[in-house]
Parts: C-alpha cells; sequence; structure tokens
C-alpha cells in the first residue's frame, strides 16, 4: 500500500515489536541494526529480516531504505534521528525524542527544514477509546474541563536486584520514571483534551538509591525471569516513583503519580478527566472500555466497538466489538498514521501522531518536572 521501504535500529523490546507492526500495514522491513553487526545479524534471522548493517552508518547510506524506526536506549535518540533526517530518510523516534531540550529544539529546527516526515512514538494516543474521548471532548460532550488526574504505574522495578538501563540517567536521562512513563500520561492527557500543562509543582522519590546491576546484559522487562546472577552495586540518582500537581492553561487542575515499584500493577494507565457535563475514565489494563461518568442519569461504559464509535475513530479499529484490541494494535495505528502523512494524505485530529514539537513539549515538563522538585515550588513550563 505505502511505496516505502523501512529500517529499525535497536534489535531489543521495541524493535521486534516496531517490525511487527509494519508489517501488519504492509510496509516492508528491509534492514536492521543493532548494537553491533553480531546483533544485527542475529535479530534479522529470527525475525526474518534481509538486511543486517554494521552500523547506523551503513543504514543511512542504504538508498533502498526511506524511513528509519528508531528504537535504541534513549542517549542515542539525538544523533541517529539528526543523521537519519541529514541522510534524507523519514524519522519515526522512539520517546523520549532526546534527552534535553536542546537537543529537541535542534531536531524540530533540522527536521522543519526537510520534507520529511518526523514523528515521536506515543502510541498510546492511538487506543481507540484514547480517540473516542478526544472525538467526545472536541465536540463539547464533557463541557468545561475541571480537572485531569490520574497514574502510570509498574512493579518490573521494585526490588533493589531489578535493573535496566533506564534507572541511569547517562542512558535513559535524568528523569526516569516521569520520562519513561510518565511523559505517556502527559502526551496522551494533553492530546485528548486539547489542553497544554503550564506549570507544575513535584515530589519525587528514589526508593532504591543503589540496586545491584547483573553483570552481562539484560533485556528491558525480563529480570523477573531472569536467574540470580553475580551483581555489582551501582548508585541510582534518577526517581522511582513521585506526584506532580499540574495546571492546565484553561485553568484546570491535575494531578499525576508515577511509580515502578508499585507490586501488582504491571502495566497501568489511568486517567480521569471530569468537565462541566460529564467525567471520562479509561484504564490501559482494560482498554476496551471506557466509563462515562453522569450527574442526573445512570453512569456508562462505552465498549471499544466500530459501531458505537464516531466515525474519524471507526477506521482506527481493525477489529469487530468483542474482539478485544491491545498494545500492538496502538503501534500498527500510529504507524499507519505516520505512512498516510508519508504517502501525503491529511489526518483529522483524532489520529494525529505526536510531532516533534511535542517531543520537546515532553522533555521540557520532564525538565519543569526535576526542577521543581528539587527547588520545591511550582515551575511554568
Ligand atoms: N512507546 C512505547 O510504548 C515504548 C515502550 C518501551 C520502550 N520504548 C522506548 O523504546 C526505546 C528502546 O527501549 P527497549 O525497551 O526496546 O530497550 P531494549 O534494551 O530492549 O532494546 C534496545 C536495543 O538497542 C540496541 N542498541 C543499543 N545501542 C545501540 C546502538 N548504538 N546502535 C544500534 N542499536 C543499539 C540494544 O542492543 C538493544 O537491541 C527506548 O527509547 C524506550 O523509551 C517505548
Amino acid at each position: 500500500m505505502f511505496k516505502v521501504n523501512a529500517a529499525v535500529i535497536g534489535a531489543g523490546f521495541m524493535g521486534s515489536a516496531h517490525t511487527e507492526a509494519l508489517r501488519r500495514i504492509d510496509v516492508p522491513v528491509i534492514g536492521i541494526c543493532g548494537v553491533d553487526k553480531n546483533e544485527s545479524e542475529k535479530a534479522a534471522e529470527m525475525l526474518g529480516i534481509p538486511k543486517a548493517y554494521a552500523c547506523v552508518d551503513d543504514m543511512l547510506k542504504d538508498l533502498d531504505v526511506h524511513s528509519v524506526h528508531l528504537t535504541t536506549p534513549n542517549r542515542f535518540h539525538y544523533a541517529m534521528t539528526k543523521a537519519a533526517l541529514q541522510a534524507g530518510k523519514h524519522v519515526l523516534c522512539e520517546k523520549p525524542l532526546a534527552m534535553t531540550t536542546n537537543e529537541t529544539r535542534d531536531l524540530i529546527g533540522i527536521a522543519g527544514q526537510s520534507n520529511l516526515t518526523a514523528a515521536v512514538n506515543y502510541n498510546l494516543r492511538f487506543y481507540p477509546l484514547c480517540m473516542e474521548a478526544k472525538e467526545r471532548i472536541s465536540r463539547g460532550d464533557i463541557g468545561t474541563i475541571y480537572s485531569i488526574t490520574g497514574s502510570y504505574v509498574q512493579d518490573w522495578l521494585l526490588y533493589p536486584t531489578d535493573y535496566n538501563w533506564r534507572v541511569l540517567t547517562e542512558e535513559g536521562g535524568a528523569a526516569r520514571a516521569i520520562g519513561d512513563i510518565g511523559s505517556h500520561w502527559m502526551d496522551l492527557v494533553q492530546h485528548i483534551s486539547g489542553l497544554n500543562i503550564l506549570k507544575v509543582f513535584a515530589d519525587l522519590k528514589t526508593v532504591h538509591p543503589v540496586r545491584k546491576r547483573p553483570k552481562g546484559e539484560v533485556k528491558t522487562f525480563s529480570g523477573k525471569l531472569s536467574e540470580i546472577q553475580a551483581t555489582e552495586k551501582v548508585d541510582i540518582h534518577t526517581e522511582d516513583c513521585g506526584s506532580v500537581l499540574m495546571r492546565f492553561d484553561n485553568g484546570a487542575s491535575g494531578n499525576l503519580w508515577v511509580s515502578q515499584t508499585t507490586a501488582g500493577r504491571k502495566n497501568c494507565l489511568r486517567f480521569e478527566i471530569a468537565g462541566s457535563e460529564k467525567t471520562l475514565y479509561w484504564n490501559s489494563e482494560s482498554p476496551n472500555e471506557m466509563w462515562i461518568g453522569e450527574r442526573n442519569q445512570p453512569n456508562q461504559m462505552i465498549v471499544k466497538d466500530p459501531g458505537l464509535l464516531s466515525e474519524s475513530v471507526r477506521s482506527y479499529t481493525g477489529y469487530p466489538g468483542g474482539h478485544n484490541e491491545g498494545y500492538p494494535d496502538t503501534l500498527k495505528h500510529c504507524f499507519l498514521a505516520f505512512y498516510t502523512h508519508i504517502a501525503g494524505k491529511t489526518l483529522n485530529a483524532a489520529s494525529q501522531f505526536a510531532t516533534f514539537e511535542e517531543g520537546h513539549r515532553e522533555a521540557a515538563l520532564c525538565e519543569a518536572i526535576l526542577k521543581s522538585n528539587q527547588e520545591k515550588h511550582w515551575i511554568t513550563v
């Protein structure tokens, strides 16, 4: 359907998730590049990808590659995105776009001077019921928004023996729980509500200031299944959890709790958007239903069924009602929006992917939250 060949940088959790989603929308994945030739070859063989590159430069020199999906640890995002744009490739970069606002600002400039499509993978926007929430809010169903509250909680870093590159400032950035998952929540509620977070007041906590790093390689989310190996102590300067009060640009109040140390919560994003007419509540661990709170009549529960969704959202569901859709479908639909844009077609508001400007905004929010936590007062973003 799309006359574009993709290549993927990074061969971990998201490298294979991107490959699978690209195939579902008929975009050929012609090459992959891991940390070295060996990882590239192993990934290419496992995923059935024709080319295994020895390094990113080799991929960027390949004229058959038209778009690059960047799925490496965060510290490589800036330089690789910049190099890919300069090589004339469309770029879909995993979140975060880069580690600082100086970097994200620079990338906006480079992307803006090109005719290339540039996106950040805030894929949670593409849950059909999140798109439906956006449609309903934009047509006034909820009324004036008074508050946006919620959380994003996980348990995979609960123990001091849990370890991943994300816990290190130099690998993942200065904000960890906030940057890794809080940024998904902030992107999602701003996209859905059409509001911007204006100022923040944060109280963050590092539960484990020292973690035990296994000697050798650790795959993302693999900690619970791996055997205990030899470890070394490592000082941690990034937060495991924390609260952020926020104020939106229409005056609405906000409140976000983020944690990677909450036993039993595997990957649980919740939001509640309360307006003058109704309230919308959604939880990513049961993504096919959304609660609609009413004051003067019984509350409702809408389920993901194309027949019940707004027309603009319908084409972003892949299956009839009753057939649950989940996280992998959000990647498929985010990429569908990205390649539709490359093909020159106009997108409706609900189906828009996150731009570099929005990636920059997330980086600015993370910096403001860290500053507020340090200085203990409100910070304007
Ligand atoms: N959008 C989402 O829902 C979502 C979910 C998880 C991760 N992510 C993002 O995806 C990115 C990757 O996360 P992950 O969980 O897949 O990590 P991972 O550790 O599982 O995989 C990272 C991969 O990058 C490779 N790599 C490291 N350095 C490289 C280099 N210089 N050149 C090429 N490859 C290199 C590693 O060897 C590994 O294969 C992160 O930026 C993360 O924030 C996004």
